[in-house]
């Protein structure tokens, strides 16, 4: 390869990361008040917004604060039914200053996909190994046919939700890959009985014309993405 190829391509490696970068910018906040929210926000959803593998509380940890922002909104106003939140989502309890910042700290949140292996000569700590261990999220292996639900994914889902179902923090379509399956099944579900808004009115159709069987294969798939 010519010399000015290899700078080619390193320039524009360059201009991609950085673009990715500049996509997923986490507005600025204060960590005190955060944390104070957080407490509230944690008897369900976690001590580090990592949600229930049971699928009743979803991840919020690492996700876009403009979706996230958008969903409390629309807990706020009822056009997202959410009962467990009643109490929460209104404008006394989670005025808009506290709601960016919440969702800038949540987005900030990084769970790490494994335990990372002890280093050579380090010393074993099992106190900060079980802290460290807490934070750790990895989608178990969800049942279906992964390879059929990697080709419906890119087809139907791919433009909006990223290529591996990290989401798109352009388009506010939140992240896949590292979200509960089995929540996810329950948005679809909603999305298909009109009870929650998708991407576009029409979509509800939509998703009731793609089978059981493709969502169980997308998920399977989805559920690989973290390993
Ligand atoms: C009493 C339990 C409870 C508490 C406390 C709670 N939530 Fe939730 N939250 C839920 C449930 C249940 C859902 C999922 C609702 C559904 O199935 O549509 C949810 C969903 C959400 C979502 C939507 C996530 C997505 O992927 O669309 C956001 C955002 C959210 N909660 C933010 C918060 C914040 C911020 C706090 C703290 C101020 C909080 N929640 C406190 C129960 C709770
Ligand atoms: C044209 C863009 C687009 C496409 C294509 C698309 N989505 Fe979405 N999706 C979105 C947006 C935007 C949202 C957030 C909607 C909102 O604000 O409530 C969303 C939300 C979701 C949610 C809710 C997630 C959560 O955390 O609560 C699920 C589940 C979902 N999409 C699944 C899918 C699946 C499965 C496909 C493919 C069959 C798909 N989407 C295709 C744009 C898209």
């Amino acid at each position: 390869m010519k010399s000015s190829h290899i700078l080619f391509l390193l320039v524009s490696t360059l201009i991609c990361s950085t673009a990715l970068a500049e996509e997923r910018v986490i507005p600025e906040f204060d960590r005190y008040d955060a944390e104070d929210i957080m407490d509230v926000c944690a008897g369900c959803h976690g001590e580090y917004g990592q949600g229930t593998p049971d699928g009743e509380y979803p991840r919020l940890a690492g996700q876009d604060p403009v979706y996230l922002a958008r969903q409390i909104e629309a807990f706020k106003s009822r056009k997202r039914i959410n009962i467990p939140m009643i109490p929460y989502a209104n404008d006394r309890e989670l005025p808009p200053e506290d709601v960016r910042t919440i969702t800038a700290y949540l987005a900030s949140i990084n769970l790490p996909r494994h335990l990372k292996p002890l280093k050579p000569g380090e010393k074993f700590d099992a106190f900060e190994r079980l802290e460290e261990s807490k934070r750790v999220l990895n989608i178990p292996h969800y049942p279906g046919d992964p390879k059929k639900g990697e080709r419906f994914y890119h087809r139907e889902c791919a433009s909006c939700h990223g290529e591996k179902g990290e989401g798109n923090w352009k388009k506010h379509a939140p992240m896949l890959t590292g979200q509960h399956p089995k929540y996810l099944l329950r948005q679809i579900d909603k999305i298909r009985k009109g009870e929650r808004f998708h991407d576009s009115v029409d979509d509800a159709e939509l998703f009731r014309e793609y089978s059981d069987r493709q969502i169980a294969d997308m998920l399977a798939w989805l559920s690989r993405q973290d390993d």
